[in-house]
Parts: structure tokens; C-alpha cells; sequence
């Protein structure tokens, strides 16, 4: 089924943007990046508890140690959640909380997602739990992660330990969190826990996570759960001179690695024939890469899903000369790292179109949303479609009338909205949203120098202030309607 949408003429004669009735309005967080309580109640480390440790790694030192202190203010966010209009919740499971060190079930970490849970029902909100937001289990980092075929049965054995828990009461779930973070990011680049800068380890690592994500699918599917998916970031990469057969194979090398690598095998159950080719000679412990990937392997990742999740924050320019005008924070701008290794071209760089950008440095472009949104809905198979994140990081500080103002992200959001609108308009089946994020939090290598929060958090007091952006959303999420 495909969701109207109309524009139509207010009587002040201003064009509104009207969302259609039931679209979600949502906000969405992670375990790590919120709630602190790191070795209470019986969790057990995490890669990121282990990789925030090496220093360097993480911006300022910073680790999730106490983060948002979510753990021990949960009913107290949950209530200000409902405030603010939230009729969805985007949260994920922390891993080592739940089967500390990957070994049997701890109740107490588990009760803490189950009294999470009611809590939302209470207020009306709709949970939509993530499995995987990047918070491996250490030990089994230790013996090789996500490049270990073992990992995929351990996600599974805990996949299913949350669903019995939970399944009674949460409608959706994400299987995993952005996978080409945590492969290319963790295992290739470096740039993320477990910090592995093995090249071709991105590969093997991801197609394991693949794996993981369509066997949890079966697995959770035979036991009565009907909405099940997963949440891709995917990117909109345009040559930066279309006839420049450099530029467009640049570009191509981005499509494929960022996009392809995991809507194909997922849709087609087949990974892109150009990135396997492009990837044929990297080898993973003596054997060509591709090796890790069984008979059966593909049928499995293609076991059909119910909703596609969307990640998205920006596109990019990509060339393939070498440019000294990019984008991204500094040298070590992750995308152009952990792509390296394997876009067969040491000048793949992602020069600036001039574009305003965020704290993060990523250009702000709606316009990319707006044709990702149709590219999925042309070339992959219809499926109802939420836009599990976006959001930006503005540098947002406490005034003296004790408000936080950032029109910017108001700016943001409303463009972001608007793409989705047209989307909408134009036929794409796009059912919700989740701002990115709640509050502020642990933002992975930036540590607690990037503020994406729509709720402001001073982490000396950890008091919560509403920005001025949590008041509009609310008053967009209330109406259904974007202010002319
Ligand atoms: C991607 C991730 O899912 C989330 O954890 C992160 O904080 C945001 N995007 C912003 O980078």
C-alpha cells in the first residue's frame, strides 16, 4: 500500500506540507551512545568500552562510561519523549547486557529493556528495537568479531533471547544498525571499535553481519515476528564532472562499496558483480576474500524483510583525481579512509559543492534524500520504507535565558522533511521518521564534542533542556504539518 500525501493551500493562502495520517514521528537513540551504567547489573565489556580506552581513539579521551546516565533516568526520558510529541522510539539493545560476555541470559540487564518497554506503551509510544548498535561483546572481538563465522551463530543465540523476552510487546525490529559502519569503519578503516586496519577484514566482516542479519530474520520470523528489517546508511555519490570517465568510475566505486554492497545481496541475494571484481584480488588469512561466502550464504540474506530502514545525512561530490577542496572533518574523514583500501584508486575524494555543512563537516543536501528516496523505490522491490536516521551537530550551547536555540537544525529538519514530502508525493511508500537524536550523546569518535540531540544535555548535571528544535518537532509531529 502506498500512503497519500497532500499539499494543499492553508487559508492564510501559504502551501503546507501535510504528512499522512499515522505517519511515525520519531526519535532514535543507541545503547552505547546514552546509557552510561557500564559495569552495572552484570554488563560485561563491549569493543567500545575497550576502544574509547586507546588513546587517541576517541575525540577528548571520551568514553560511554556514564554518557546520559539513560540507565538510571530512563522513566524520566521516556516522559519527556511523550512531551515532545514522540509517537515512535527508536532504541537498541546493549549486547553485553544481556548475555554478558556472550555467554547465558542475565535477566537484570534484560529487565531494564523490559521495564523500558512498558514504559512506552504507557505513554503510547511505539517501541522499534534495534538489535545491533555497534556494542560487540569484547570476548568475542577477542576471538576475531565479525571477521569469526562463529560471531553470526552468537547474534542469532542472542537475537532470539530478546524476542522471547520482548516480542510480546515491540511491533518492529532492526536486525542491525548501519553494517558498513561497523565493517568498513570498524575492521578496515580503523576509525571505529574494534579499530582493525586490515583492508579486506571490512569485507569478510560484513558479509558476516549479512549473514547474521538474515538468519536472525528466519529465526525471529518462525517465532511470530512479522515486522522485521534492517537500517542501512546509504549515500547519494555524484561524479564531480558526470563526462569524466574518472570521475564516473569514482563514483561508481562509492555506489558500490556504500550502497550496493548491501541492498543487492539483501534484495537480489547477490553481491554486485563490479565490487566483486573490483575487490577480486584481496585476500582474507591466504584465500581471495569472496571465500568466506557459502552456498547457502546468500539465499539467507535474502530472506525477505517487512520494512527497509534508511539512514541518511548527506550525499557527496566524488572525484577520482586528486583534490585538495573536500569535505569532512580533516585528513581522517572516515569515508575516505576506510574506502581506500578497496575503491582500486588512491584519488577517490569527495571535493566541497559549496554547500552549507554541519559540525560534522557533511554538507547539508536534501535534494540527495529526496533522490535516494526514488532510486530505491525504482530499483529495488516496494517496500514500506522509514527514515531511521537523520539529524545534524551544531555547536548548541545554553543562552542566558537558559534556552538552547539552533534554527539551524530547525532548518535542517524542515528540509529534510520536505524531500521525504516530495518522495512521498511522488508514489514512495515512506511511512515515518526518527530525528537523530533524543539528546545529545557519545558520538562515537567525536566522543561528546558533536551535539545531534533534539533535547540538550549538560553531562556535568545531566540536566536536559529542550532545544527549540524539540519544540517545533513537537508542534510538526502534533500537526502533522510542516509551518508554511
Ligand atoms: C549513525 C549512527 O547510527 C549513530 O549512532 C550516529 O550517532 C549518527 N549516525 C550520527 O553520526
Amino acid at each position: 500500500m502506498t500512503v497519500q500525501s497532500t499539499t494543499h493551500t492553508s487559508t492564510n493562502g501559504s502551501d503546507e506540507v501535510r504528512f499522512p495520517p499515522g505517519f511515525g514521528w520519531g526519535m532514535a537513540t543507541a545503547s552505547y551512545q546514552i546509557e552510561g551504567a557500564v559495569a552495572e547489573d552484570g554488563r560485561t565489556p563491549s569493543i567500545w568500552d575497550t576502544f574509547s580506552r586507546v588513546p587517541g581513539a576517541v575525540m577528548n579521551g571520551d568514553t560511554g562510561d556514564v554518557a546520559c546516565e539513560h540507565y538510571h533516568r530512563m522513566p524520566d526520558d521516556v516522559a519527556l519523549l511523550a512531551d515532545l510529541g514522540a509517537t515512535t522510539y527508536r532504541f537498541s539493545v546493549a549486547w553485553p547486557r544481556v548475555r554478558p560476555d556472550a555467554g547465558p541470559v542475565n535477566a537484570a540487564g534484560l529487565g531494564f529493556y523490559d521495564r523500558l518497554v512498558d514504559e512506552l506503551l504507557a505513554r503510547d509510544i511505539a517501541p522499534w528495537l534495534t538489535l545491533y548498535h555497534w556494542d560487540l561483546p569484547q570476548v568475542l572481538e577477542d576471538a576475531g568479531g565479525w571477521t569469526n563465522r562463529d560471531t553470526v551463530e552468537k547474534f542469532v543465540e542472542y537475537a532470539i533471547s530478546v524476542h522471547e523476552a520482548l516480542g510480546d510487546r515491540v511491533p518492529t525490529w532492526t536486525t542491525l544498525n548501519e553494517p558498513w559502519c561497523s565493517a568498513f569503519l570498524g575492521y578496515s578503516a580503523g576509525h571505529h571499535a574494534p579499530g582493525r586496519q586490515e583492508g579486506a577484514a571490512g569485507l569478510v566482516a560484513g558479509h558476516h553481519l549479512m549473514l547474521a542479519h538474515g538468519l536472525a530474520v528466519r529465526e525471529l520470523r518462525s517465532r511470530g515476528a512479522d515486522r522485521l528489517g534492517i537500517s542501512l546508511n546509504l549515500t547519494v555519490p555524484d561524479p564531480s564532472d558526470p563526462a569524466d570517465p574518472v570521475d564516473v568510475d569514482a563514483a561508481r566505486r562509492i555506489d558500490g562499496l556504500h550502497n550496493r554492497f548491501f541492498l543487492d545481496p539483501i534484495f537480489r541475494g547477490a553481491y554486485p558483480a563490479d565490487v566483486l571484481e573490483d575487490t577480486a584480488d584481496l585476500t582474507w588469512q591466504g584465500s581471495p576474500w569472496h571465500d568466506v561466502v557459502r552456498d547457502d550464504d546468500l539465499a539467507t540474506i535474502a530472506t525477505p524483510i517487512d520494512v527497509l530502514g534508511v539512514n541518511y545525512y548527506h550525499g557527496n561530490e566524488v572525484s577520482g583525481h586528486p583534490r585538495t577542496d573536500v569535505v569532512g572533518i580533516g585528513a581522517d574523514h572516515p569515508d575516505r579512509v576506510s574506502l581506500s583500501p578497496f575503491v582500486g584508486s588512491e584519488h577517490v575524494t569527495f571535493p566541497s559543492r559549496g554547500l552549507p555543512v554541519t559540525d560534522m563537516g557533511w554538507e547539508i543536501q536534501p535534494d540527495g534524500l529526496y533522490r535516494l528516496l526514488r532510486r530505491l523505490h525504482d530499483d529495488y522491490p516496494h517496500l514500506p520504507i522509514h527514515l531511521t536516521e537523520t539529524g545534524a551537530a551544531f555547536d548548541d550551547r545554553v543562552g542566558a535565558d537558559g534556552r538552547v536555540h539552533d534554527p539551524d537544525r530547525i532548518a535542517f529538519l524542515d528540509s529534510y522533511l520536505r524531500a521525504v514530502h516530495r518522495a512521498i508525493e511522488e508514489g514512495v511508500d515512506v511511512r515515518g521518521f526518527f530525528q537523530w537524536s533524543f539528546c545529545d550523546n557519545f558520538e562515537w569518535a567525536f566522543g561528546y564534542a558533536k551535539r545531534f540531540g533534539l533535547v540538550h544535555v549538560d553531562y556535568a548535571t545531566q540536566r536536559r533542556t529542550p532545544k527549540s528544535s524539540a519544540h517545533w518537532y513537537a508542534e510538526v509531529a502534533r500537526t502533522g504539518v510542516l509551518p508554511a
